[in-house]
């Protein structure tokens, strides 16, 4: 007897009508029409099946603090860091870790079960850090989060800002950060990209820096970032947060950029709703979109995912958990609306997040872990139409999250009595 079995799925990859067994928390088969029984079984009903959400990009550590100790007045990423500066020294390691598990509920509940953080490292007292250790291990069971030492400060800029960083490797943070467009000069910010390699080579770490967010189209720290991977042979381990400035770069030093980038397996990670935020601030009109060369990079080969970045912080008042809201936002920033392009961004969601993180075992295939989603939407394209209701979230074949249906009744001469919005448009 299984011990949960999925009926009549679609799948990301087209195929409809699939049966997904789940027998000792692993996938034990899919196919149609599976004849086993099971202790549970959930009709899926033509709706779609999808591995789990997966944030590249996330401040766990500012999440849920919007307001504290004030609102961001101009809206500019340079004032949501200094407010973040004012908030920093009241913060508790109490405190931290409730906003972080609450925003956990919230991303459980949206089917995100995988989340690679970054962490302020700049405050000696490292209770950022702490209190993040504490979170990665309250969460492991359901979100496997990776967390990132980021010196928001800039590693030279801030005060024993090197120190700060490194202590918190020693502390078990997994990933080597970086924001070398915020060092004081251009010089400092090569040499930190230079030096946090070399330290993440040493260590055997990954690294994942913000680089050049920013609307500068000489903020070209990414060339350095992309020689220095393939100078310390971290090919497919270093990521590129933001890379903003390729917005505003010429097509020319573009065209020579991108297949460095490819060629260092770098993973990029736009985020879609911060940039459109807080990129082309200091434009009138035309205003710049801010988000990187996404579809240009995709075209080259390169592992583009999508981040979330922030959800009600200092930088950023929206947001809910929702990786299917940074999808549709990606969507219209970077005008990819064809039916293989919403593919491709349902993709930067899911499998490409998962690369970015490392992660194994992830995807529907028999053999892995019964981690999936379902969702009420026939197909990836609909789903970021819709950003429709999670009705199932599965974790190791076990049930952890289920959300109603969305129908509305109508109240209408002649007309239905119910809507449900995923029975519009099923192919498109
Ligand atoms: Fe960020």
């Amino acid at each position: 007897m299984l011990d949960l079995i999925l009926r009549n799925a679609n799948l990301p990859d087209g195929r409809t009508g699939q049966d997904i067994a789940i027998e000792g928390g692993k996938i034990a088969e899919i196919s149609p029409h599976i004849p086993a029984a099971a202790i549970a079984e959930i009709d899926a009903a033509g709706y779609l099946v999808t591995p789990p959400f997966v944030d590249p990009h996330f401040h766990m550590d500012a999440t849920l603090s919007l307001g504290l100790p004030r609102m961001n007045r101009s809206g500019t990423l340079l004032e949501g860091i200094a407010l973040w500066g004012e908030l920093r020294p009241t913060l508790t390691i109490d405190a931290l870790v409730d906003r972080a598990l609450r925003y956990c509920d919230l991303a459980v509940s949206q089917g995100l079960l995988a989340i690679r953080s970054h962490v302020d490292t700049s405050d000696a007292r490292l209770v950022t850090v702490e209190a993040m250790l504490e979170v990665k291990r309250r969460v492991a069971p359901y979100i496997d989060l990776q967390l990132v030492a980021f010196p928001q400060d800039g590693v030279f800029r801030a005060k024993d800002g090197l120190d700060s960083l490194i202590r918190a490797l020693d502390m078990g943070v997994d990933i080597v950060g970086g924001i070398p467009h915020f060092e004081r000069t251009m010089e400092d910010g090569r040499l930190s990209v230079e030096t946090l390699c070399r330290l993440a080579a040493d260590r055997g770490l990954p690294v994942d820096m913000h680089c050049d967010e920013t609307d500068d189209p000489l903020s070209r720290h990414v060339e350095t970032l992309a020689a220095q991977t393939i100078r310390h042979g971290l090919q497919t381990r270093v990521a590129g947060s933001h890379l903003t400035s390729m917005h505003s770069m010429d097509n020319y030093y573009a065209s020579k950029l991108i297949p460095l980038i490819a060629e260092a397996q770098m993973n990029v990670i736009p985020n879609p709703l911060i940039n459109i935020m807080l990129q082309g601030r200091h434009d009138t009109y035309p205003k710049r979109r801010g988000m990187t060369r996404v579809r240009e990079l995709m075209a080259a080969g390169i592992n583009v995912s999508f981040g979330h970045d922030c959800v009600m912080d200092p930088w950023y008042s929206m947001g809910s958990g929702d990786m299917l809201e940074v999808g549709h936002m990606a969507i219209h920033v970077a005008q990819m609306a064809s039916v293989d392009e919403k593919i491709d961004i349902f993709n930067a969601l899911t499998t490409n997040a998962a690369r970015t993180l490392g992660l194994t075992d992830y995807g529907l295939a028999k053999g892995n872990t019964a981690d999936m989603v379902l969702l009420q939407a026939q197909n990836p394209a609909e789903a970021l139409r819709l950003k429709p209701a999670r009705l199932a979230v599965i974790k190791s074949g076990k049930i952890i999250a289920q959300t109603p249906a969305r129908v509305s009744t109508l109240s209408l001469s002649g007309r239905p009595e119910t809507v449900n919005a995923a029975h519009y448009a099923p192919n498109l």
